[in-house]
């Protein structure tokens, strides 16, 4: 028999979480509404990072909570495999039609992790029905997060993802990131600097051949790295080197997606169109787990193959296409729609860019990059240690300025839902200013 309920916080071991600190003194959130978290004392706290990239329409909202209910109260569960249900259908052809032209079928899982192992397997299978068997090379970037799977650390660029957990997958190379402060700091929106980092593409294909490479994938802007905007035209070139060399490109836009930077996906923005997209956490606003890969109709195509009765793709998870979570994303696509969130977003980036730019001659800040609305701000590292003065900075926010913030070592990022105004932009940096000074 099961002793009686603990509510210590011993026995839940976080996500990627200094767990020791945090038991020690924890950031525990018990609501959220709009632009705000409360506490279970009721103190307002600002949401400066859209939930982890993933509230874009902010917290609780009532269509995309009315939603979960009825869908709940209508049909919780259906397999999806070898059968169907209608918000899953609505929902891929909704989102076929918010991406670029040609990239026509959707493949549903749970999260980003998901989506990305998808997308390779699916670049995998695509190789292998054309006779293409060998080209099973992946090529990631440094720098790059791809979630936590091991094709997504495998291909991802974060040495700390990777070095505890043995080789990964073999058959991986990596681009260089393209960052460079010497030659990008401080810059708003795309940096000049940069677009021949994608030429290494060429050293690659030259070293390992063309013949077993089956595709690149890459986030349009690196996120989780601290938001690192690609150089103004270095996804065009990547495009015609892969082009050039017969390569998928996969862009991993589980950040990029929904509107962080003022268009449904980075692809528009950038008039880059890949041959696969990776989506997960705005797909719902984050209200409920969804992932998934949109891919070109030749992708598709060459898989639909064999007798009708016969399984195409060998891949899928029980919960893909949940029902609830469908729901959630069809309601949350109608808010961004109606609210014009994409477009809030492309018109508040400026006010972002020089509101975050106010802080650039605050303590210990290095760089301060930003792109739509999202930022990325690097610290000197404290003398305690790298991370130790961004642990500071975080925890001062939460705990003295009613903020959260998300750390990456001594990086902070912000990417706050995009219902803010011009307003709450001002009070968030206001906030993350006086809690950099705190942590000097
Ligand atoms: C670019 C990118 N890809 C993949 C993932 C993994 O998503 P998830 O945590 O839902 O597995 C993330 C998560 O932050 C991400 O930023």
């Amino acid at each position: 028999m099961e002793g009686s309920p603990r509510n210590d916080l011993d026995a839940w071991w976080m996500p990627f979480t200094a767990n020791r600190a945090f038991k020690r003194a924890p950031r525990l959130i018990s609501e959220a509404d709009g632009l705000y978290y409360r506490d279970a004392g009721g103190k307002k706290i600002l949401d400066g990072i859209a939930g982890l990239w993933c509230c874009n329409a902010g917290h609780n909202r009532a269509p995309i909570v009315a939603a979960i209910r009825a869908q709940a109260g209508r049909l919780d569960y259906a397999p999806p495999f070898q059968f169907g249900h209608e918000p899953a259908f609505a929902l891929a052809a909704r989102l076929a039609a918010l991406a670029p032209a040609g990239l026509d079928h959707v493949f549903f899982c749970n999260s980003g992790s998901e989506a990305i192992d998808t997308a390779l397997k699916i670049a995998l299978a695509y190789r292998h029905a054309r006779g293409e068997a060998g080209r099973t090379q992946l090529i990631g970037r440094e720098r790059g997060y791809h979630g936590v799977g091991f094709g997504g650390i495998s291909v991802g660029g974060l040495p700390n993802n990777r070095k505890t957990f043995g080789h990964g997958l073999s058959g991986i190379d990596h681009l260089p990131h393209t960052y460079d402060r010497a030659h990008q700091a401080f810059s708003v929106g795309e940096p000049e600097w940069g677009a021949h980092r994608a030429d290494d593409l060429e050293r690659i294909v030259a070293l390992h051949d063309a013949s077993t490479i089956a595709a690149v994938i890459v986030e349009p802007m690196a996120g989780s790295t601290g938001d690192l905007p690609p150089p103004v035209g270095y996804l065009k070139r990547l495009r015609e080197i892969c082009e050039r060399h017969g390569l998928l490109l996969i862009f991993d836009e589980v950040i990029t997606g929904f509107g962080r930077l003022g268009t449904a996906f980075a692809a528009e923005r950038y008039g880059v169109t890949p041959d696969m997209i990776c989506f997960a956490k705005g797909v719902t606003s984050g209200a409920v787990p969804l992932g998934g890969v949109i891919v070109a109709e030749p992708i598709h195509a060459a898989l639909m193959q064999g007798p009708e009765r016969a399984i195409e793709l060998f891949h899928g998870y029980t919960y893909s296409g949940h029902p609830l979570a469908c729901a959630a994303g069809l309601a949350a696509l109608d808010l961004y729609r109606d609210e014009g969130l994409f477009e809030r977003a492309r018109s508040l980036e400026p006010v972002f860019a020089e509101a975050l730019m106010s802080l650039r001659d605050a303590p210990n800040v290095l760089d301060i990059r930003t792109c739509g609305l999202a930022a990325g701000i690097d610290l000197a590292p404290h003398p305690d240690g790298p991370g130790a003065r961004g642990f500071a900075v975080m925890e001062r926010a939460f705990h003295d300025h009613d903020l959260v913030v998300r750390i990456s070592g001594d990086t902070l990022a912000l990417s706050p839902p995009l219902i803010v105004g011009a307003d709450d932009i001002a009070g968030l940096v206001e906030r993350l200013g006086k809690a950099i000074r705190a942590a000097t």
